[in-house]
């Protein structure tokens, strides 16, 4: 019998997570279609994932099938809308932790990462913020509704 371990929808699931410093506007056009083009690429690529926007970053997490997943990092990596983009954590996941989400977004109005650390504690500066302190911002907006699903904004 074959072996199955950590297998879930019959691929293994990989993980991104990385910090970048946006070269468009905050609420601009260009920064609009960031998350038009992730609801609809994602879904038909099987990666789903949460985009932040604070202080001039970008932090974003995309999970999904190896093979997606390392198209989309080289297609990220190489977009002008954004530079230095830095790993902060990538590997293998057991289960999608944004299952449902094409790409959850918020920013810092909607949900400020420095507003969170201030009440729970830890690095209030995203840019200095752990890859730890950053998917519990995630997992814990995400969870209250507090982002949005790209669904919502069309
Ligand atoms: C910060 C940031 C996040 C992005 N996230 C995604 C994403 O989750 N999914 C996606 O398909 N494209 C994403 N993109 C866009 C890709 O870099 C690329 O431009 C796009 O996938 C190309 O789409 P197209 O082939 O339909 O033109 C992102 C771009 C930036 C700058």
């Amino acid at each position: 019998m074959a072996w199955r371990g950590y297998r879930y929808e019959g691929v293994l699931l990989y993980f991104w997570l990385y910090i970048s410093t946006a070269k468009v506007p905050p609420r601009s056009a260009d920064d609009a279609l960031i998350y038009l083009q992730a609801r609809n690429r994602n879904a038909a690529h099987q990666i789903s994932g949460y985009l932040h926007r604070e202080n001039g970053y970008y932090v974003q997490y995309i999970e999904g099938p190896k093979i997606a997943l390392d198209r989309l990092k080289r297609l990220i990596r190489r977009d002008w809308r954004h530079e230095n983009v830095r790993a902060l954590a990538e590997g293998r996941v057991q289960a999608r932790r944004f299952s449902g989400w094409d790409m959850a977004f918020t920013n810092e109005e909607t949900s400020s990462f420095r507003a969170y650390r201030t009440v729970f504690g830890g690095e209030p500066d995203i840019s200095k913020a752990s890859a730890k302190e950053i998917l519990e911002f995630m997992d814990e907006t995400a969870l209250s509704g507090k982002a949005r699903s790209v669904a919502d904004v069309a």
